[in-house]
């Protein structure tokens, strides 16, 4: 049904209510008229009712969301990376000026495009923008967390398999070398294979598909929100009993070379120095991303089950919060601690990354007698699944809102396709993680993608939108009041740090060295890219030998790129089924 432009929204809005019984009381005031009158809701639209069951639901699955396996393997292994207390000040600072920024900014993009009926970002962006080519935008709101979650669930399947083996006492009485080798067996890496097959990597895998898509089945309340309230309150005690056990251990205890605290003290020795450090700040933004799930489209996924006057101010910022107690507290009071505790802060420092709470922790905790190290090893992979779930529940809920909203797609259906397309493009990251294409996955959906989309989606709310309706739409039903200062600072600050981490990334020069780089710019002698800046991995620049096939047999290069074309292709397939579903909208009203 057509609706002449300049209709009213309240009166137009009204007048269907009157029609179709199935439209919420909510529907009634539609804040951004030219939004409705481009894209009218028809009769027999229907609008999903699901709801959260509570606010503390809402807070700990918004929570769940943020809390993840970046909190307690990215963030020490990042923290180490980049000098402990040098890290911590670049960290806090992009939390305040541009995490929980964006944080009000997607809870606002969600429970705004709720009222229209879009769960998923594509609707939601379109809704805030004013020309129609913004829904492409949040094509990467469906991306990102396709993507991400391919790769993501089978991290969290490692955790799932370690708690079995924690449980069975598979790793009594192994050596480190054992265990470190325990891994490469579990995921058949080490070997120069080209295929990555391990028959027990691929059942923890598919069982660990398994109960997200069952739990996404189930529905927001009953599913993602029970979830939550069960894993989030478990990962705390887990936490909490680990994080203590390590603070506790002293020099010659229980075999510990140095006293945890030692760890501790590295992490946080701030070092101001590290203010003038642009990969430092790189770095650190980067995890604010990571773990905060900014940039990714589960934020405003979630929100959008919010009813019009509910608060964000404050739910956004307690869900904040709480991550960033569970990472900087929890996070960096287990792994790093116990660590320096046994293998001595220069061991950490050669050896850290996301890989060491898999490779090193087994054996550490064996230090406390075999019915401790069966425990610590449960409460440790325990908590890293439960932290994972949470996290890849959200990632999927956008999905299966985007079938469920913009094609009528029953839940079950929206679950059963989401888990079909999880499988499919998870088979890269797992049978060809040695090869290169996980961290592909990890490069470009779990980084580059989270800053584009959150420097575009800054720029429609904070400037297409309009930051004054935005404003009203943070603080619409606030249990809080934000400082005004915020209101600039989304507006001015927040994009551009953004456009800094986004230029910043895509022109990294070598060693991170700026002024460097500028003064060889300026004399005519070039840029020195880092091979890891954007534009040097695009051009493999890291790799000597650049050829597809070598011996016949394909090369990593060609690994690398094809996994790039792939992810090239899902997100150009997304943007199709989004053309899709706005012509078959348009066709029918
Ligand atoms: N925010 C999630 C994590 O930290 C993705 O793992």
């Amino acid at each position: 049904m057509q609706h002449k432009a300049g209709l009213g929204g309240e009166k137009a809005n009204s007048f269907r209510h009157k029609n179709n019984l199935r439209f919420r009381q909510d529907f009634i005031i539609l804040p951004d008229k030219n939004y409705q009158i481009r894209n009218p809701p028809r009769n027999n639209m229907t609008v999903s009712k699901e709801k959260w069951g509570s606010r503390a639901g809402l807070v700990l699955a918004m929570a769940g969301n943020a809390v993840g396996l970046g909190n307690f393997l990215r963030f020490p292994a990042q923290a180490v990376q980049n000098g402990g207390g040098a890290f911590i000040i670049p960290y806090l600072v992009s939390f305040l000026l541009m995490g929980i920024p964006l944080l009000w900014i997607e809870w606002a993009i969600g429970r705004h495009g709720g009222q229209y009926g879009h769960h998923s970002a594509p609707g939601m962006i379109h809704a805030i923008g004013r020309r129609p080519l913004w829904k492409y935008v949040g094509v990467f709101g469906i991306f990102t967390n396709l993507a991400v979650s391919a790769y993501y669930c089978y991290i969290e399947s490692w955790t799932l398999g370690y708690v079995w083996y924690s449980l069975t006492g598979a790793f009594g009485g192994k050596t480190a070398e054992q265990v470190s080798l325990f891994f490469n067996q579990y995921l058949n890496i080490g070997g120069g294979h080209f295929f990555n097959f391990s028959t027990a990597a691929v059942f923890f895998f598919l069982v660990t598909l398994g109960i997200n898509i069952w739990i996404l089945s189930r529905g927001l309340a009953k599913g993602v929100e029970m979830a939550s309230k069960i894993g989030m309150p478990l990962l705390l005690v887990f936490g909490a009993f680990l994080a203590i056990r390590a603070l506790t251990l002293d020099k010659g205890e229980a075999g510990a070379i140095n006293s945890a605290l030692d760890g501790l003290n590295f992490l946080w020795q701030p070092q101001f120095d590290s203010l003038t450090n642009p990969k430092v700040w790189l770095a650190a933004a980067g995890q604010i991303f990571f773990t905060l799930s900014v940039g990714m489209g589960s934020i405003q996924c979630y929100a959008a089950y919010l009813r019009k006057n509910d608060d964000i101010a404050l739910n956004a910022a307690s869900a904040g919060w709480m991550n960033e107690f569970v990472e900087v507290v929890l996070g960096g009071s287990i792994i790093i601690p116990i660590a320096v505790a046994y293998l001595g802060l220069d061991w950490i420092q050669a050896n850290v990354g996301f890989e060491m709470g898999f490779r090193t922790m087994p054996t550490l905790f064996q230090n406390w007698g075999p019915i401790l190290a069966a425990v610590a090893g449960v409460a440790w992979f325990g908590l890293l699944f439960f932290a994972g779930i949470t996290s890849s529940l959200a990632m999927g809920q956008p999905v299966m809102a985007f079938f469920q909203d913009e094609y009528k797609m029953s839940r079950n259906r929206s679950a059963l396709s989401l888990g079909g397309i999880l499988f499919v493009m998870a088979l890269p990251a797992v049978f060809l993680y040695e090869m290169g294409a996980f961290g592909e996955y990890d490069y470009w959906a779990g980084t580059f993608s989270l800053v584009a989309f959150a420097l575009l989606e800054t720029i429609a709310f904070a400037w297409v939108f309009g930051m004054d309706k935005g404003w009203a739409e943070i603080n619409r039903g606030a249990d809080i009041k934000i400082p005004g200062f915020f209101k600039y600072v989304i507006k001015y600050i927040t994009p551009l740090f953004l456009l800094a981490v986004f230029i910043g990334s895509l022109f990294k020069p070598a060693n991170s060295e700026w002024v460097g780089a500028l003064s060889s710019f300026v004399r005519g002698n070039g840029w020195p890219l880092a091979n890891d800046s954007v534009i040097g991995t695009i051009l493999n620049k890291g790799i000597a030998d650049k050829r597809w096939f070598v011996d016949g047999m394909p090369s990593q290069v060609f690994v690398i790129d094809a996994t790039r074309l792939l992810l090239l292709g899902v997100f150009l397939g997304i943007a199709f089924l989004v053309y899709r579903a706005w012509r078959r909208k348009e066709k029918a009203s």
